[in-house]
């Protein structure tokens, strides 16, 4: 009996060591110590909690992330979220429990994050936002945020849609394909677009659905839009790879991506300007996901004590046909 309750109590002790240790989701691939407390050699330990893996642009990320640490001389926890706040949150808590220097993260959807940055505030870790914002009113949870602005993306978008239909009739039919519910880039990338096409009642938007950033879902939702609706002019997707996975649906009904229906996507991943200089998607609105450098940067700074710029934006263009074609031979991404 009494065998079995001391077996008992360290099964306990070994699950517990391993929740803390790997924030029970995806990868934990510290660089640094693996030993579940932050670094005692005097390197700087980030805990850095990702969304996931949907897309070019992730992975493009998590690859400057990862890189940037290694570079910088940074030990990096590294936990994959797999699009789910609940995982975030975990691994945020095991960070705080692993008494890490800085923790950084790229939250998935804006809101509901007020009680772990609160736990992190009273525990001293700064924390740096990467890439997507939290809908906060208390900007003291934060030290900075490092990423694109996403409502001037979609205004981009917007922009040359007008312009390209400016001497053309009505109606134009658009169908948009969203990022994930809730997130800021779809919040934003959807205002921002809004807000230019709603001059000119010739726009009609007849069909607007998450795709979840993913290639997969792109396509799926798209082949349901197609069936629903005879007549489609214009395609709005929120990243490059559901716009890709669109084009698979487009050409198996048997129209022409970028001629029958017009394409516009936003990101620049390689694949996405492929297509681009290929003809099959018109314009791409640039989101840059090389942050690693930046971040470390800043990780360095708010160890340091130093002042650092609440927001920072990332600096972005935009492609058409000719500008892909051009750019791509030295495309990093
Ligand atoms: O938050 C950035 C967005 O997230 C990218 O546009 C998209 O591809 C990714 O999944």
């Amino acid at each position: 009996m009494l065998l079995r309750t001391r077996l008992a109590a360290a099964m306990s002790g070994i699950l517990l060591a391993a929740v803390v240790a790997g924030c029970g989701s995806g990868d934990d691939v510290g660089s640094g110590s693996g030993s579940g407390s932050a670094a005692d050699d005097g390197k700087i330990t980030l805990g850095f909690s990702q969304v996931g893996a949907e897309s070019g642009w992730r992975t493009a990320n998590t690859k400057s992330i990862q890189e940037s640490a290694a570079a910088a001389g940074i030990d990096l926890k590294f936990a994959d979220a797999q699009q789910q706040q609940a995982n975030q949150i975990k691994a945020i808590r095991s960070y705080i429990a692993q008494k890490v220097d800085v923790i950084a993260f790229s939250p998935v959807v804006e809101t509901g994050w007020d009680a772990v940055l609160q736990e992190a505030k009273a525990a001293n870790i700064p924390v740096i936002l990467t890439d997507r914002a939290v809908d906060s009113k208390d900007t003291s949870l934060y030290k900075s945020f490092l990423g694109s602005d996403f409502v001037v993306e979609g205004q981009k978008a917007g922009d040359w849609l007008v312009n390209e239909y400016k001497d053309k009739p009505g109606p134009v039919n658009i169908v948009v394909l969203e990022g994930t519910t809730g997130s800021a880039p779809a919040n934003d990338r959807k205002s921002g677009f809004d807000e230019k096409i709603k001059a000119d009642p010739k726009f009609k938007v007849i069909a607007s659905q998450t795709g979840e950033f993913t290639r997969a879902k792109g396509k799926e939702v798209m082949e349901a839009f197609l069936k629903a609706n005879p007549k489609i002019d214009v395609l709005y997707a929120h990243n490059d790879d559901m716009g890709l996975g669109a084009i698979e649906a487009i050409e198996a009904a048997g129209k022409k991506p970028g001629t029958d229906i017009k394409i516009i996507t936003v990101d620049a991943v390689h694949d996405g300007m492929q297509a681009l200089a290929d003809g099959k998607i018109n314009y791409i609105v640039e989101c840059s996901p090389l942050l690693g450098p930046q971040l470390m940067d800043l990780v360095k700074k708010v160890k340091a004590g130093e002042p650092v710029q609440q927001r920072i934006l990332t600096e972005e263009t935009t492609f058409t046909q000719a500008q892909a074609k051009e750019a791509l031979p030295t495309r990093k991404y």
